[in-house]
C-alpha cells in the first residue's frame, strides 16, 4: 500500500518567518549577532573584579513535593528527566492552539468560580506567552543566526564532533550544515534520544554550506550523521578522537567545587588542536526575569547565571586558550584549544 508522507516545506535562502513551534531564519544579511570580546586579558581579570555568577534559585515547587513524597532529595539524574520534558512540552507547544484552549479552560473555571482553577490557567498562559516570545518570536534559544556567526571559521573539514549534555542536539546539527562530519550526541536522559532529538522538528532548516560547491545550502536533521549516546559524561570510554567538543548550557550547572571537572570532560577526548566550544547563558535583567517566570517548569536544579568574562576565566583558569569569545542573544559562548 502507498504511504502518504507531507512534503517538507520549501523554505527560502534569506528569508525569515513563524512556523506554529518555532522561527526558521535563514538569513545572512545584516550580519548574524555575535558580540566579540575575545581581546580580553584574560589571564589579567581577578574574581574580585569579575565578582561570582548569579545563582538562580528559586526551584520547581514540582520538585519539593516529590522530595516530601519520596522522602529524599531528588536525585541530579531525576531533575534532569523532569526538566526535559517539561522543557520539550514547550517546544512541541502549537502556540495558537494551546493558547485557545487555555483561554476555553478560563471560562470554564469562571463559571463555576473556580478560582484556584483561573490561577493555574492564568500561569499556564504566562508561561506559554514569555516561551512564545522567547523561543519562537525572538530565537533566543535557539539562536540560528548567533549560532552561526560564533561558530564559524573553524579550521575543520568533515569533524568528529562530541556534544555533552546534547538535549535536542541542536547546536551540532548547525555544526554539521556548516563543516559535515559526524556527531556523537551524549546525554544520559533516554527521552533525549527519543523525543527531544529523536522529534526533532523534521522541516527546521539548517543553513551551511555546501562542501562541493561552497555555496549556502539548507539540511534538515535527516540529512545528518549522527549517533545518541544515552550514558553519563563521566562514564565515557573515548579516547582523543573529536575535532570538536561542544557544550550548550552544561557547565552552569556544575559549582565550583566541580568546575574542573566539567572542563576536563571537555579536554580529555579531544585530538592534539582540537576545538572545546562552550556556551551558558548570560546575566542579564532579561534572562533573571525569563528563569524567575519560568521557575516552576526549569528550576529543578543548580544553575548560574554568569557573562562571557566569566566563562572565559573559568575556562582560561582550567587550561584552555580563548580563541574566540562573545555574546549571542540568550548565551556566552567561547571558542578554545587546551593550553
Ligand atoms: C540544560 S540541558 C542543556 C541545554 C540544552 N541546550 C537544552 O535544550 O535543554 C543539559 C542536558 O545535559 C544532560 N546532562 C546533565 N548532566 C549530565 C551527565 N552527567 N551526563 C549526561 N548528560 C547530562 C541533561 O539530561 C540535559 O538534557
Amino acid at each position: 500500500m502507498e504511504t502518504l508522507v507531507a512534503p517538507l516545506p520549501a523554505y527560502e535562502l534569506e528569508s525569515t518567518g513563524l512556523a506554529p513551534t518555532y522561527r526558521y531564519d535563514l538569513r545572512t544579511t545584516p550580519p548574524d549577532v555575535f558580540e566579540d570580546v575575545s581581546l580580553t586579558d584574560w589571564e589579567g581579570l581577578s574574581w574580585e573584579a569579575l565578582g561570582r555568577p548569579y545563582l538562580v534559585d528559586n526551584y520547581s515547587r514540582h520538585r519539593a513535593s516529590w522530595e516530601r513524597a519520596h522522602g529524599e532529595a531528588m536525585p541530579v539524574p531525576v531533575q534532569w528527566e523532569h526538566f526535559n520534558r517539561r522543557f520539550h512540552a514547550l517546544f512541541a507547544a502549537d502556540h495558537d492552539t494551546a493558547s485557545t484552549a487555555l483561554r476555553a479552560a478560563f471560562g470554564e473555571h469562571l463559571k463555576r468560580l473556580d478560582v484556584g482553577g483561573m490561577r493555574e490557567v492564568i500561569e499556564d498562559l504566562v508561561q506559554l506567552t514569555i516561551w512564545n516570545n522567547v523561543h519562537r518570536v525572538q530565537d533566543a534559544v535557539w539562536d540560528p543566526r548567533g549560532k552561526r556567526a560564533l561558530f564559524e571559521g573553524l579550521d575543520v573539514a568533515k569533524p568528529e564532533i562530541l556534544f555533552l549534555g546534547a538535549a535536542d542536539g541542536y547546536e551540532a546539527m548547525q555544526l554539521l550544515a556548516m563543516y559535515g562530519g559526524h556527531a556523537v550526541l551524549v546525554d544520559y536522559d533516554d527521552f533525549c534520544r527519543t523525543e527531544r532529538f529523536g522529534n526533532f522538528p523534521a522541516a527546521y532548516p539548517f543553513l551551511g554550506h555546501d562542501p562541493a560547491t561552497g555555496q549556502a545550502r539548507i539540511y534538515r536533521r535527516q540529512d545528518f550523521d549522527v549517533d545518541f549516546e544515552v550514558a553519563d559524561i563521566r562514564d565515557l570510554n573515548y579516547g582523543r578522537e573529536f575535532d570538536i567538543v561542544l557544550s550548550v548550557g552544561l557547565i552552569e550547572h556544575f559549582p565550583d567545587t566541580h568546575k574542573p571537572l566539567v572542563f576536563d570532560f571537555h579536554r580529555r577526548f579531544l585530538k592534539p588542536g582540537g576545538y572545546a566550544v562552550m556556551t551558558t547563558p548570560r546575566r542579564q535583567f532579561r534572562s533573571k526575569l525569563f528563569y524567575l517566570a519560568m521557575g516552576e517548569l526549569m528550576n529543578y536544579g543548580y544553575r548560574e547565571l554568569m557573562d562571557v568574562r566569566q566563562l572565559g576565566r573559568y575556562a582560561y583558569e582550567n587550561g584552555f586558550e580563548i580563541l574566540r569569545a562573545g555574546y549571542i542573544k540568550a548565551h556566552n559562548g567561547v571558542i578554545t584549544r587546551a593550553r
